[in-house]
């Protein structure tokens, strides 16, 4: 957990952000891609480094320790005091280890979030896509729901006059204040440690876009999943809820731009009638780019990738797992997940609201992108 108390310090912050350019550790990093996450290749290159490189990318990507006193020497005692303060880094006895926490970058903003099974200050591919999507709000106002260690808000503060975020968790929360001091982003971008529930009672403010990647994994009736995956039954429950809650937090011209996941009993546009019933009741009309299905069978990587989690969540087998997830897909007659970037806005009073379906779904796509 990180210390609730702490101050970020940016003198500290900046001091890091000096040595990693003068040890080359970015573009040893976006050699392998830009928010890349290969470990694998990561390790086998690093093989080769020399210090000081080596031991930056051993603690902020390998997650390997390293000595106390040499990340002492390399980024110097107040950065180091900070990271441990912040919870980034454990100490353990002489030396220092991540605590499961990499220094990515993507779009050239520095990010620290974590690599694990289970984390709580998330960075996935999804994060990726959203923060890939999103548009651009020169001189507007952004909210970013369900912030975690903060990347969109952070893109989002480079062109928008006021940006907030809002996430529930207080660590994932205290990180991404971490990632805004570490990219130098000012006043204009507030990160705000609240439920989006709470958040959407006292809010009085109006915005141009309402940006969210919120959890979306279908969980099955009385399962346990972590805070930063779960999306109900259906997979939209929290969907649901902001579509609900924030529409009046929109500006006549402004729009929700969001990912997520849905379950549908058809490949074709029966499989996402869910969420464009969803864009219908709420009086929401714009573009729903359908990025990719994906049946689901027990040979599915997916349904298997969410079947260990389930498994792991709850204590039980992960093929105990998978047959609770497909009995429960079955009984709903759900056939697809389908992956999606919406762009919503809201419809004027006396029109019907029309949702533009562009199926990218067809093109060889992984989950978000080609
Ligand atoms: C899938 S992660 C997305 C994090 C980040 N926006 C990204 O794309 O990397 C979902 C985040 O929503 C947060 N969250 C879940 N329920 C929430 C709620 N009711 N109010 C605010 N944040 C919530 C979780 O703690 C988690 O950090």
């Amino acid at each position: 957990m990180m210390n609730p108390d702490r101050t970020i310090e940016a003198v500290g912050l900046k001091a890091l952000v000096d040595t990693l350019n003068r040890c080359g550790y970015l573009p040893f990093y976006l050699f392998f891609g830009d928010g890349n996450f290969r470990m694998r290749e990561w390790k086998v290159a690093a093989q080769r480094l020399t210090e000081p490189l080596r031991s930056l990318v051993r603690l902020f990507l390998l997650q390997m320790p390293v000595r106390r006193a040499a990340v002492s020497r390399i980024v110097g005692e107040q950065t180091l005091a900070q990271l441990v303060n912040t919870g980034i880094l454990l100490e353990q006895g002489a030396e220092l280890a991540s605590n499961s926490f990499c220094l990515l970058s993507f779009r050239s903003c520095l990010c620290f979030c974590q690599l694990n099974p289970e984390p709580w200050a998330y960075f996935g591919r999804d994060s990726a896509a959203l923060a890939t999507f999103q548009s651009y709000v020169p001189g507007g106002r952004v909210l970013d729901l369900c912030s975690g260690p903060g990347i969109q808000a952070l893109l989002a503060a480079r062109s928008a006059r006021s940006v907030t975020g809002v996430e529930i968790n207080r660590p994932a929360w205290q990180v991404a204040l971490l990632n805004q001091e570490l990219n130098s982003v000012g006043n204009h971008l507030r990160f705000v440690n609240s439920s989006l529930e709470e958040f959407a009672r006292r809010n009085h403010q109006q915005f141009d876009r309402i940006l969210f990647n919120p959890p979306y994994l279908p969980v099955p009736e009385g399962m346990d999943y972590s805070i930063v995956g779960h999306g109900g039954g259906d997979g939209l429950a929290v969907t649901k809820s902001i579509l609900e809650l924030f529409r009046p937090a929109l500006k006549a011209d402004g729009r929700f731009e969001f990912i997520g996941v849905t379950l549908g009993s058809g490949a074709g546009p029966a499989g996402y009638n869910p969420l464009l019933g969803l864009a219908k009741e709420h009086h929401l009309h714009g573009t729903t780019h359908i990025l990719s299905k994906h049946p689901l069978r027990t040979d599915s990587a997916l349904v298997n990738a969410h079947a260990v989690c389930l498994a792991r969540s709850n204590a039980i087998e992960p093929l105990k797992a998978r047959e609770v997830l497909l009995k429960q897909f079955r009984a709903r007659g759900d056939e697809f997940f389908f992956f999606y970037f919406c762009s919503w806005g809201k419809t004027a009073k006396h029109c019907a609201p029309t949702s533009n379906v562009i199926d990218m779904s067809s093109r060889r796509s992984n989950y978000w992108f080609v």
